[in-house]
């Protein structure tokens, strides 16, 4: 006989349908038999639609985070002696940070374990990008975990699929019924995965502008907030940087040519805005682990950080020296005046990017290790006629057509002297502490 369930789906819907509110057991017998499939995906479906329009209250979206969380295995480092701490971006294009800012973070003694995904769509994911080195592996057990933040002191990897099952199941149900954007649905998604994660704190990079996944600050402002807050509810120290993904991030948007961009940074040098944001998180996560005035740029300048990166490659069976791939194609889009670059805008080169083989539409699809853009220019740049502005990678040629449609209208020279495209300050706001 089977045994009998706590609750009805079907009241809890009409609950959640007519505003009213969930009791924590509601949401954990919910999330658990949403799991188990007994609660059937039309029924969640409904749910989480009724959570998209009417909201969930901080102590519902407290009690679901947990839910996910109990669904799964929950990692745990004390055994490092050391402190942990971690970084989440919201993502955007040509969002490499991860990889110049693990190494740069753990090169002060504060153990690094960043568990990420591959991408879907027009942000790339940052196991895409480590994958173009060669023989990097990203599936790590938790023992080999552990030893590499214990030997080297931090480690990107996969996240196993023993965290946060529950939110797996979930994720993939709202990706197709139009309920992504719902916060409490996003706060607890990316928090559960992250407190299960086991990492004492937390910086979030919750982006805000055309290029990210929530367009207007106010919705961003408001994630960062209910995140922030879901973690210290935890017992996890986080804070989080509302940052401005309206342009690119850097000058490389895709994979092998964001590794290359990373370990430029890595060496003292890169782009200004990538090592602006990388020193910022850093500052903010080695703060949050209880390491006060770590001198971080002197740790970018003298090779500390990339001495633990080069380990860390290496501990994942990459080799640090070996050459990146290059793809077969190019396409260089010039000038076809003097003036200056007013409009860059970051969404279309990330679609670009993700038509030129840089992405993948469905999971299961291989991305292009070499396939990207490479930008030569940046909003406020003066440029003369003839001078490459962008260039495009693709081992198919008739990828080109496509990308090119993609960034039509998304750039624009201007007279000497006209508005340049308000981006606004990189770093707009931290709420934390
Ligand atoms: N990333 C996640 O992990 N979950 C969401 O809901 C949205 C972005």
């Amino acid at each position: 006989m089977n045994a009998v369930e706590a609750f009805d789906a079907v009241d809890l819907i009409r609950t959640k349908r007519d505003r009213g509110e969930l009791s924590t057991d509601q949401i954990d017998w919910l999330v658990d038999a949403y799991t188990r499939g007994y609660v059937a995906d039309e029924q969640m479906s409904a749910m989480t639609m009724a959570i998209f329009l009417n909201g969930m209250t901080r102590r519902e979206i407290r009690d679901m985070t947990m839910a996910m969380i109990a669904s799964g295995e929950r990692m745990d480092f004390s055994g490092l002696g050391k402190p942990t701490t971690d970084k989440h971006s919201t993502g955007g294009v040509g969002d490499k940070i991860t990889l110049p800012l693990m190494p740069l973070v753990a090169c002060f003694g504060v153990a690094v374990p960043q568990l990420s995904g591959r991408g879907l769509g027009h942000t790339g994911g940052t196991l895409d990008k480590l994958e173009s080195i060669p023989g990097w592996r990203a599936e790590l057990s938790n023992d080999e975990m552990f030893a590499q933040l214990r030997d080297v002191g931090g480690v990107i990897c996969a996240a196993g699929t023993g965290l946060a099952p529950a939110d797996k199941k979930l994720y993939a149900l709202r990706d197709i019924t139009g309920t992504v954007e719902a916060i409490p649905l996003i706060a607890s998604s990316i928090m559960s995965k992250k407190i299960a994660e086991g990492t004492g704190a937390l910086v979030l990079d919750v982006k805000f502008g055309s290029g990210a996944f929530l367009q207007d600050i106010d919705r961003s402002r408001e994630l960062a907030r209910t995140m922030v807050e879901l973690g210290q509810d935890a017992g996890v120290a986080t804070s989080a940087l509302l940052t401005n993904m309206n342009v690119p991030l850097g000058l490389t948007i895709g994979n092998a040519n964001e590794v290359r961009e990373s370990v430029e940074v890595l060496a003292g040098g890169g782009p200004a805005d990538i090592r602006e944001l990388t020193i910022a998180l850093a500052r903010e996560m080695l703060e949050l682990a209880g390491v006060a005035d770590a001198d971080v740029e002197a740790a970018l300048d003298d090779g500390r950080a990339m001495d633990t990166w080069r380990a860390s490659i290496r501990a994942q069976g990459g080799d640090p020296d070996a050459a990146l791939p290059v793809a077969r194609e190019q396409h260089v889009v010039t000038a076809d005046r003097d003036g200056v670059l007013v409009r860059q805008e970051a969404l279309p080169f990330g679609i670009a990017a993700w038509r030129l083989g840089a992405g993948r539409a469905r999971k299961e699809d291989p991305v292009q290790h070499a396939a990207g853009i490479d930008l030569h220019v940046k909003p406020g740049d003066v440029v003369r006629s003839g001078q490459p502005l962008f260039t495009l990678h693709a081992d198919e040629p008739a990828r080109f057509a496509r990308a090119l449609d993609a960034v039509a209208g998304a750039w624009e020279i201007g007279d000497a002297g006209s508005a340049v495209q308000d981006g606004g300050p990189l770093i707009a706001e931290r709420i934390g502490r």
